[in-house]
C-alpha cells in the first residue's frame, strides 16, 4: 500500500519552538527513506493555525477541506486534509 498518515501533540510547555516540526520532518525522512513509503497524508482542525502550519513547513500540501469533520465537545469543525508524495520530498 505504501501509504501512512502521521499526527502530533505536544505538552504545551513545548509549543512554539520548532519541535513539531523537527519531529514531523524526521518521522517523513523516516517514512519515505526507510520504509519506502509513496504517500504519508495528515489532517488538522481548519482553526488549528499552529498545525496547519507545521504541515505546510513540512511540504505538505493541502489536498481537501472536509465540512463539519469532527465532532468536539459537541461542536462540528471542518478538517483540512493534507498529503506529500516520496517525490517531493527533496527539501527534507
Ligand atoms: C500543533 C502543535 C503540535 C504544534 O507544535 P509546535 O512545536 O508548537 O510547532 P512548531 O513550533 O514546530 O511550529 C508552529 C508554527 O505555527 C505557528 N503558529 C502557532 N500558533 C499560531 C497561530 N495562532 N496562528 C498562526 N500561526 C501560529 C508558529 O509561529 C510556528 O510557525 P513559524 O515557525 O513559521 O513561526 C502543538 O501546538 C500541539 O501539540 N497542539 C495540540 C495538539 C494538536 O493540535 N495536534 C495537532 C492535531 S492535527
Amino acid at each position: 500500500m505504501r501509504e501512512a498518515n502521521i499526527g502530533y501533540e505536544l505538552n504545551t510547555q513545548y509549543w512554539g519552538q520548532g519541535y513539531a516540526t523537527e519531529a514531523a520532518q524526521a518521522i517523513l525522512k523516516f517514512g519515505f527513506e526507510e520504509l519506502r513509503m509513496h504517500r504519508i497524508w495528515s489532517w488538522c482542525v481548519a482553526q488549528n493555525l499552529a498545525s496547519v502550519r507545521v504541515l505546510e513547513k513540512i511540504g505538505m500540501r493541502r489536498e481537501g477541506h472536509l465540512r463539519e469533520k469532527e465532532l468536539i465537545k459537541g461542536k462540528w469543525y471542518d478538517n483540512f486534509l493534507y498529503a506529500i508524495l516520496d517525490h517531493e520530498s527533496f527539501s527534507i
